[in-house]
């Protein structure tokens, strides 16, 4: 390979991030957050299902990675028709998990080794076992406790037509219609996910009351705040008009696709002018609600936080999520999902450092988590990606190149945790971890899978238990071998043990890069951006440290400068393709 250094893509605007006067105790706005998949991190009771006593157990290893905060996926009670996401008691913990001791017994060891703890709050919808729901159903059209969700009439001269023609995000309509006690057909009511996960009504003041009753309750346990699920569906438009979505539009909501490789995305994936939102995602009423959650959480001492699932388009609009009255911080899609290639990346940094800062809001970055095809295996992929939340499988076209998707994967993170703001790492991608592919059908368990009759995947290949230990059963995930989804035979190489101490090796790279991230403040920094390697590279300075990222094949010149930490092994004095460099400046 052959050195380059035209300096073709001139783009030098310096973005301040926050600064030390602006954070003050804020830990929110620099930390690494790690999300856990509670069924899918540890277990304790070889039942084939992780639990809090499991993660409790593991805590020490991730205070060891080097992160700040975790994030757990629901743990409430739940007759897990969505894993979790479909909640039938706010206020306890579901049995497969443990009990609230164990989950007081998990915040206090978490709190002990100083890593906080994030909590799912899922608002839009209920379970249908939830005794609201029951309530609902019980009780006569009309009522108030039928106002808590979302009923409607249908159309038609008998209202056996659905009362608009939403689709819901896992396949199928978005109503469903319920039986009167006499066994005549009654009202349908809205579900924009599974039929199982009934929308509330968040125009109904009780529901609102309720919800702060929630809040406190974990609040007053300890929780150092919540990721809001579906933050961007609880209102919908009045009257709930017909839709059709774009065709290729993701289906958590109205966040852009994974384009197919070579889409020419000038001039951004975030263009105003994009489909306007759908009836039921991004309207403005929610952001009444978001300050009336902001104000109970301000009531609590310790800079608790809130961060939104906010599938919107553009950056600018999820950056009203985190005004200084709402919420903190809104996962950057758009970042996830952008492709590997420099001047794309360079423009979603931009974009989005300039779009938080316009709100006083620190950016978050993401590349995995438990709805997306892993980034290990994401950025390989040859052909056109499915929707998020489609998943991927054994028949889908384009399969990636593992060794390539990973050697990305490494650079990208790298390219990551060197940005100013807070990053979000999902649990087992500091593992190099790929999605599984090969998980046979009748493993499956996404509704998505059952509602579209098996023409999307769905997310499980993203939700494999983790391997910890090469050499015991179920990868030490657990003492019998159980598991709720298989793990695959070849996971032995990316078990924690295999790579503990091992340098070069996935999970080696993310410590050396956390602590390298922590001494150099870099979440605290601003991007400078730097000039002169080419059209194929990504280079800014943060602090004193120079990072440089090569998303191209031909090598790069290096400028001179001591090694601080690199996604490959580079020799010679040239960086590599796909690989990311920190160095000193
Ligand atoms: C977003 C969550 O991340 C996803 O896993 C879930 O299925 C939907 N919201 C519905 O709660």
């Amino acid at each position: 390979m052959t050195a380059e250094t035209a300096p073709e893509f001139v783009e030098l605007t310096a973005l301040d991030g926050p600064t030390r006067d602006t954070v003050g105790s804020e830990w929110w706005r620099t930390a690494v957050i790690y999300q856990i998949y509670p069924r899918s991190f540890q277990d304790s009771t070889g039942s084939g299902v992780g639990d809090l006593p499991g993660i409790t157990s593991r805590l020490p290893a991730l205070a060891d990675l080097g992160i700040d905060a975790i994030w757990l996926s629901p743990f409430f009670r739940s007759p897990q028709k969505d894993a979790g996401y479909d909640v039938s008691d706010y206020c306890n913990v579901d049995p497969l998990f443990g009990t609230l001791a164990d989950f007081d017994a998990l915040l206090a060891t978490a709190h002990s080794l100083g890593l906080k703890v994030i909590a799912d709050m899922v608002p839009n919808h209920t379970s249908d076992q939830h005794e609201w729901f029951k309530a609902a159903l019980a009780a006569p059209e009309g009522s108030p406790e039928r106002d808590r969700y979302m009923f409607r009439d249908g159309k038609g001269p008998n209202g056996d037509i659905e009362p608009n023609n939403w689709e819901s995000v896992f396949g199928g309509s978005m109503w469903k219609r319920v039986t009167r006690a006499d066994g005549t057909p009654g009202q349908w009511f809205l579900h924009i996910f599974d039929e199982s996960q009934p929308d509330l009504n968040w125009e109904n003041e009780w529901v609102r009351d309720q919800f702060f009753g929630i809040l406190r309750f974990w609040l007053d346990r300890g929780v150092d705040g919540f990721r809001v699920d579906v933050a961007h569906g609880m209102i919908k438009e009045a009257g709930l008009p017909d839709y059709t979505p774009p065709s290729d539009s993701a289906s958590m909501g109205g966040a852009p696709v994974v384009p197919a490789p070579g889409t020419d995305l000038t001039p951004a994936i975030i263009d105003p002018n994009l489909e306007p939102d759908p009836p039921y995602w991004g309207q403005p009423g929610v952001h009444e609600i978001w300050r009336g959650w902001h104000d109970v959480l301000a009531e609590y001492a310790g800079d608790r936080v809130l961060c939104a699932e906010a599938w919107v388009n553009p950056l600018t609009k999820t950056a009203l999520w985190v005004r200084p009255d709402e919420m903190n911080q809104a996962f950057n899609f758009d970042y996830m999902f952008t492709q590997w290639k420099a001047k794309r990346l360079r423009r979603v940094i931009k974009d989005s450092l300039a779009a938080f800062m316009g709100v006083g809001a620190p950016s978050t970055w993401v590349l995995s988590n438990h709805d997306v095809v892993r980034h290990a295996t994401r950025l390989a992929l040859t052909k056109d990606a499915p929707p998020q939340g489609a998943g991927i499988g054994p028949n889908s076209p384009g399969k990636p190149d593992r060794a390539l998707g990973l050697r990305r994967a490494r650079a990208a993170t790298a390219l990551m945790l060197a940005l100013p703001g807070s990053s979000y790492v999902y649990q087992g991608e500091e593992l190099g971890l790929p999605e599984d592919m090969e998980l046979p059908d009748s493993a499956r368990q996404d509704p998505t899978w059952f509602r579209t009759h098996g023409e999307k995947y769905g997310r499980d290949g993203c939700r494999v238990p983790i391997p910890w230990e090469a050499n015991k059963p179920a990868y030490g995930f657990n003492s019998t071998g159980a598991s709720w989804l298989p793990q695959p035979d070849d996971w032995a190489p990316y078990a924690r043990d295999s790579q503990a101490g091992i340098p070069g090796s996935t999970l080696e790279l993310y410590r050396s890069a956390l602590k390298l991230r922590r001494a150099h403040g870099l979440g605290l920094g601003a991007v400078t951006w730097l000039t002169g390697y080419g059209k194929d590279v990504v280079a800014f300075s943060n602090g004193g440290v120079t990072v440089i990222c090569n998303t191209g094949k031909i090598a790069v010149e290096l400028p001179v400068g001591d090694i601080l930490l690199s996604s490959e092994a580079i020799t010679g004095g040239a960086l590599p393709t796909d690989t990311t460099v920190w160095l000193t400046s």
